[in-house]
């Protein structure tokens, strides 16, 4: 049984994709021991509560120093026994005590296709944003590994969407999370809690 932790920032839809796809079979072998959350206010936690979920926030915020923080955040996962840290978009950076500890065991979710409209400052509305300005005709979302650079770990699974004239940032937003990211991340997750995911040589090899 794959131990998870979700860390998340917003609304939580990311978060119920996976809750439900616990819940409904589709990802096998894996819980959800913690819910963490920078934001006090972030719906997520709403959600995790609604599924009966333990949540805590843990935000730099309430700490003296960042490394405070840090320290905070991996006794968490520590004492949960996690085994598979989630990003499901959490807007904190994580440390690099915590990435080396959990090497290959923390996976994020990124709503482009890597290596585009990505690394510092592509989060949320700026990459489709990006996008939009760019002119593609196909966007879409990518599960990867994390490692100490910002959005450059292996990827795992990644899912084109077709961008439409009409787009706006946010109706491009909403396509992606609903025929991408609300997909292949539960997907991803199902793949390593059944041990059909390794990484050779920076890439990931996938057992079907
Ligand atoms: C998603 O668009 C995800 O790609 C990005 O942050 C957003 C999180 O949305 N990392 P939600 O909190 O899962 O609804």
């Amino acid at each position: 049984m794959l131990n998870l932790a979700v860390c998340v920032s917003g609304g939580g839809t990311n978060l119920q994709a996976i809750i439900d796809g616990i819940e409904s079979g589709a990802i096998t072998n894996a819980r959800i021991k913690a819910v963490i959350s920078n934001n006090p206010g972030a719906y997520a936690l709403e959600r995790a509560k609604k599924h009966g979920i333990a949540s805590v926030c843990i935000s730099p915020k309430q700490f003296g120093s960042r490394e405070e923080f840090n320290q905070a955040l991996l006794e968490k996962l520590d004492s949960c026994q996690v085994d598979l840290v989630v990003l499901a978009g959490f807007l904190v950076v994580l440390p690099e005590t915590l990435i080396q500890k959990y090497q290959n065991r923390v996976i994020n979710i990124h709503p482009s296709l890597i290596p585009s409209f990505c690394g510092t400052g592509y989060y949320g509305l700026k990459v489709h944003e990006g996008a939009l300005k760019r002119g593609v005709k196909v966007t879409g979302a990518t599960v990867h590994f994390v490692d100490e650079g910002t959005d450059t770990g292996p990827i795992i699974l990644q899912q084109p969407v077709m961008v439409e004239q009409e787009d706006t940032p946010e109706l491009l937003q909403r396509r992606v999370m609903e025929q991408a990211e609300w997909k292949i991340l539960p997907k991803a997750i199902d793949l390593i809690a059944n041990g059909k995911v390794r990484v050779e040589d920076g890439k990931v090899l996938i057992q079907e």
